[in-house]
């Protein structure tokens, strides 16, 4: 595979990355940069390891029994697999945001003053609204939220819903985002403010999202990543990526030839 995209300044970086679950090995040997100026898209056919890979760079794989990781992965020059490493931190550092939206069955100020709350962000009430505010605004939600904050989360839009996520992800003050297909539950229009809203926040937070759509991954992305079976197999500048691929493999599965 080609040697990761050179990145002036990598926010995460993966080495070698294998990844078992139990004996099967469903990540092999992958290593690449992620920076802050550019939006990562993860491509490629379904099963080859994506959301696996993903995973790895908040360390949710440590809640499936089965899975195992080895290699190297730094968050600033910090590896995220050391022994004294605070995993609750690092999932603040590093949000995530699900296929399905998946809001607290709380209301939508409570959704997104959780996490501020617990990890201690707010000196005060006036502190948490002004962190609520300034995280639903981010997310691009505020307008349609501001006067029915007590709400439940869940009675909102499926796309209002995804950018509440969002806004709960923002909320913790994170230096990654990972997105894993936020997009595939959500219609056109709920699907455009979610990319209008990536677009707002690359440089602001370090973003890699997963996405099965060709289209998004090259409005969205200028980084783009190819997966297949476990590998690594292209990693480069998103436009060249879908016009000039290096790789055979590529080149089929963007041009629809299997995926
Ligand atoms: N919890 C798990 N236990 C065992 N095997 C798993 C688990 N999750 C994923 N796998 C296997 O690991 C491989 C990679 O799966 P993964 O979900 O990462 O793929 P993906 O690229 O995200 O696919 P999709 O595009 O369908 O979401 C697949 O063979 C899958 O069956
Ligand atoms: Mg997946």
């Amino acid at each position: 595979m080609h040697a990761p995209a050179p990145t002036a300044s990598p926010k995460m970086s993966a080495r070698h990355v294998n990844v078992f679950y139990g004996r099967k090995q469903a990540i092999d040997d992958v290593s690449i940069d992620v920076d802050m100026e550019n939006v990562t898209a993860f491509i490629g056919p379904s099963g080859c390891g994506k959301s696996t890979f993903l995973r790895t760079l908040n360390r949710m794989n440590d809640t499936i029994a089965t899975a195992r990781v080895d290699g190297e992965i730094r968050l600033d020059g910090e590896d995220i697999y050391a022994s004294d490493m605070d995993v609750v931190q690092l999932r603040a550092r590093v949000g995530m945001v699900f296929q399905k939206p998946n809001p607290f069955p709380k209301s939508i100020y409570e959704n997104v003053a959780y996490g501020p709350r617990i990890h201690g962000l707010a000196a005060s009430k006036a502190d948490l609204d002004r962190i609520v505010e300034q995280s639903l605004t981010r997310a691009g939600l505020w307008g349609e939220v501001k006067d029915r904050l007590n709400d439940s989360g869940t009675a909102l839009s499926g796309g209002q819903q995804q950018r509440l996520c969002i806004a709960r992800a923002i909320a913790v003050d994170p230096e990654v985002i990972l997105m894993d297909e936020p997009c595939s539950a959500l219609d056109p229009i709920a699907t455009a403010k979610i990319e209008e809203l990536i677009h707002e926040l690359r440089g602001k937070y370090a973003i890699v999202i997963v996405t099965h759509n060709m289209q998004q991954a090259a409005r969205v992305s200028q980084r783009t990543a190819f997966f297949h079976l476990g590998t690594l197999v292209e990693y480069g500048v998103t436009s060249e990526i879908f016009t000039n691929p290096r790789q055979e493999r590529t080149k089929d599965y963007i041009t629809g030839r299997y995926g």
